[in-house]
């Protein structure tokens, strides 16, 4: 049983789902909530933290607030974008540009790494410690049959190959963590909302069920899995 958690985008639908789920399922633990606005929360064992993740600093200053309270049994990073007013998916090369590719990387890619540099030193070594970062199937190299989405399937791949390089090193230095990449399915947020149209209702989950979903994963991971990426139903997504 864990006694600290932490939640990178707590305000995001699936960051949401799971600080619910685990104040359900565990209502003992200290979860710590950080978004770039407050969640404002009535959840008695929830610390919600204001962050400005574009400053490295301001990353640095939580984490030493978080750790004041103990090591860190399992954190989950579920930031991500994938559109927003100004940056689309793209279905063509014509349609890429360095603006696009910049902030979709910036959010997919180098913000999850940072936090992996300042919270993986401070994962527990009493028990299998847990640091997940919400990836992607569609970061998949060989399950890439359909093309486009250009910079968000490369952001997961290259977050992928991170998570791995991280576990490698982590394993040097704790033997208990696990860190791992995790694909959420087609989940109703406000990041997949504009693509839902197309898909059939039973093919994509509430931000419950896909929040029970990863937590039973996560519950199940062993230290053999660290640097891999596993779907919503355990099993391994492929690189
Ligand atoms: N939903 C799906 O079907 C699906 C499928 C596969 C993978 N995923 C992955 O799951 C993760 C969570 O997505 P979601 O579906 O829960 O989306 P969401 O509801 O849009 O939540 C996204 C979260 O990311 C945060 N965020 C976005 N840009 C940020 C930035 N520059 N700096 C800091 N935080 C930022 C948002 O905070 P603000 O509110 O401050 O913007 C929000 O907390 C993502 O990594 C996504 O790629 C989702």
């Amino acid at each position: 049983m864990y006694k600290s958690v932490v939640i990178v985008g707590s305000n995001g639908g699936i960051g949401s789902g799971l600080i619910h789920e685990i104040h359900r399922q565990m209502p003992d633990v200290i979860i710590h909530a950080l978004a770039r606005k407050k969640i404002n929360t009535p959840l008695t064992n929830v610390i919600d933290y204001c962050v400005d993740f574009e400053q490295e600093s301001a990353i640095a200053e939580v984490r030493d607030q978080i750790i004041a309270h103990g090591a860190i049994d399992c954190m989950i990073v579920a930031t991500g974008i994938l559109h927003n007013a100004s940056v689309k998916p793209e279905k063509t090369l014509r349609q890429l540009n360095y603006q696009q590719l910049q902030t979709i990387f910036a959010t997919n890619t180098f913000l999850p790494v940072i936090i992996a540099k300042h919270f993986i030193p401070h994962l527990s070594q009493e028990i299998n410690s847990v640091f997940c970062v919400l990836s992607a199937r569609v970061g998949s190299i060989s399950d890439n049959h359909l093309g486009g989405w250009y910079a968000y399937r490369a952001s997961k791949a290259a977050l992928n190959m991170l998570i791995k390089t991280a576990s490698i090193e982590t394993a040097r230095t704790n033997k208990k963590a696990i860190i791992a990449g995790l694909h959420p399915g087609t989940v109703e947020t406000r990041l997949s909302q504009p693509f839902l149209a197309r898909v059939d209702q039973d093919k994509y989950f509430s931000t419950e069920k896909a929040a029970k979903q990863l937590l039973q994963v996560i519950s199940k991971l062993n230290i053999d899995d660290t640097g891999l990426v596993f779907d919503w139903k355990g099993e391994q997504v492929e690189p």
